[in-house]
């Protein structure tokens, strides 16, 4: 027997089913509500609203839980592959070696990306960032590739784009790389891992042998893995409204690198750096800067700090800062932004005013180190970021024909002027 829920409106006492998930969260089914009672519900930023039910990723913001199809990602980040958890997130199991090894042999065969796009690179400007290139070159795929766009395409065929797209984006993440520092354009090489051949096609050049260092591809593994998913959020919920009005998943994806560009979503790797570089050049005074963050009347805020849902540790956050230390230590480097971080988190998590928020260093906090000690520029970690999200924007895109949502329709609150007459203009 269901849960339900009594609401007492006007007098009327109208019943809400209550829905419960497989980790027993709890959620009011207010899809009948305003049929039934002509109120609508009102919650900005969706804090408090579920958008769908989802099979994909669990977490648990006060406990700190990620987990992909029921893996915990401290498991699946020690002992996977990236095209491993690629593979569990999109089809729900994890791989078999015979299936891993198909996959992995069907996105080497799509790596390429059609010659006339590389034209595109030649009409931005010298200084276009990364993002905006990457975002118009993954919607203009979907004009290569007409057939994509047909929403009763066939499933063989929704496949085939999904693994295009898997096999591709680290081509055109290389390319947008090698554009921003005006070295030519690698192809791929495959015959290499996954990581390996954009590591290639990223820091390879044509004049020269190039060995990918398993240290980095070992770090950008887990790098990979730990951005793959993360249920609802900002990306993931603007790629699933693009794709419920059956846009074709180039352009829903698209959509979804536009919104993760942002600094309060996955911009923030950079703004990290950018943030901690800024402080370094005022002079390291850090009580400063925690007192800016605290000031209501300053915009500002502690990049790459708090979260919509961890109220606890991101647990992200944590097993990236081991893979810093480790990386820095394989490699030799001893850097301060590193260590100005450490002390940045040690002053902030001292500090009642982020304790009491639940603001505690997020997946953002530390990866931009990461990437900068592997030698990838600042501008280029949010496509890091949008490279490790893919399979989880394109889990929950193909979920969502799946479970046949219907189109994403939110109704509002208006708050503008009631009925007046229009005023001719000599009259005005
Ligand atoms: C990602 O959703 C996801 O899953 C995202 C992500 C993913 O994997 O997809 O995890 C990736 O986007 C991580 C977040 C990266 N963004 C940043 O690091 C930017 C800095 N963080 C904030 O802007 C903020 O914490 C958000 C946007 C992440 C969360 O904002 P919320 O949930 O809307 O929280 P809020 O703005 O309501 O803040 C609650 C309180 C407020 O103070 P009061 O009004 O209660 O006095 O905390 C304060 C905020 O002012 N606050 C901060 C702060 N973050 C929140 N104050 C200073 N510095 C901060 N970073």
């Amino acid at each position: 027997m269901s849960e339900i829920a009594k609401l007492e409106l006007e007098g009327q006492t109208y019943e809400i089913p209550v829905i419960a998930g497989t980790e027993n969260e709890k959620a009011l089914d207010i899809s009948k509500l305003r049929g039934q009672t002509g109120y609508i519900t009102l919650d900005r930023g969706f804090k408090n609203t579920g958008s769908c039910m989802s099979a994909i990723t669990f977490l648990d913001g006060e406990k700190g839980i990620l987990r992909y199809r029921g893996y915990p990602i401290e498991q699946l980040a020690e002992q996977a592959s990236f095209l491993e958890v690629t593979y569990l997130i999109l089809y729900g199991e994890l791989p078999t070696k015979a299936q891993l090894a198909e996959f992995e042999e069907d996105i080497s065969q799509h790596t390429l990306v059609h010659e006339d796009m590389k034209r595109f690179f030649e009409a931005y400007p010298a200084k276009a960032h990364p993002m905006g290139i990457l975002a118009s070159m993954i919607c203009s795929m979907s004009t290569f590739y007409p057939e994509s766009q047909d929403p009763n395409r066939p499933e063989d065929a929704f496949q085939l784009t999904i693994k295009r797209l898997i096999a591709k984006l680290p081509t055109l993440a290389a390319m947008v790389y090698k554009n921003s520092v005006r070295h030519p354009f690698m192809y791929p090489k495959n015959d290499l891992g996954y990581i390996e051949n954009f590591m290639y096609m990223t820091w390879g050049m044509p004049t020269e042998e190039f060995e990918p260092d398993p240290v980095i591809a070992s770090a950008l593994n887990k790098l990979l893995i730990l951005h793959a998913d993360h249920e609802q959020n900002c990306s993931a919920s603007t790629v699933r409204i693009v794709g419920s009005s059956q846009a074709n998943l180039y352009a829903s994806i698209s959509a979804g690198v536009s919104a993760l560009w942002g600094p309060l979503h996955g911009g923030a790797n950079q703004a990290v750096i950018e943030m901690l570089e800024a402080i370094r050049e005022d002079g390291g005074d850090l009580d400063k800067w925690i007192a800016k963050a605290k000031d209501k009347n300053d915009p500002f805020r502690l990049m790459g700090f708090g979260h919509r849902v961890y109220k606890n540790f991101d647990p992200r956050a944590t097993i990236i800062k081991k893979a810093c230390d480790d990386v820095l230590d394989k490699l030799g480097i001893d850097d301060p932004t590193l260590d100005l971080a450490k002390k940045l988190e040690e002053v902030a998590l001292n500090d009642p005013y982020f304790v009491e928020r639940g603001l505690y260093p997020n997946v953002d906090f530390y990866s931009g180190i990461i990437y900068r000690a592997i030698g990838i520029p600042t501008e280029m970690f949010t496509v890091m970021f949008a490279f490790g999200r893919l399979p989880g924007w394109i889990a929950q895109w193909k979920e969502m024909l799946d479970n046949g949502d219907p189109i994403g329709r939110p109704r509002q609150v208006y708050t503008g002027e009631n009925e007046r007459q229009y005023v001719p203009l000599e009259n005005r």
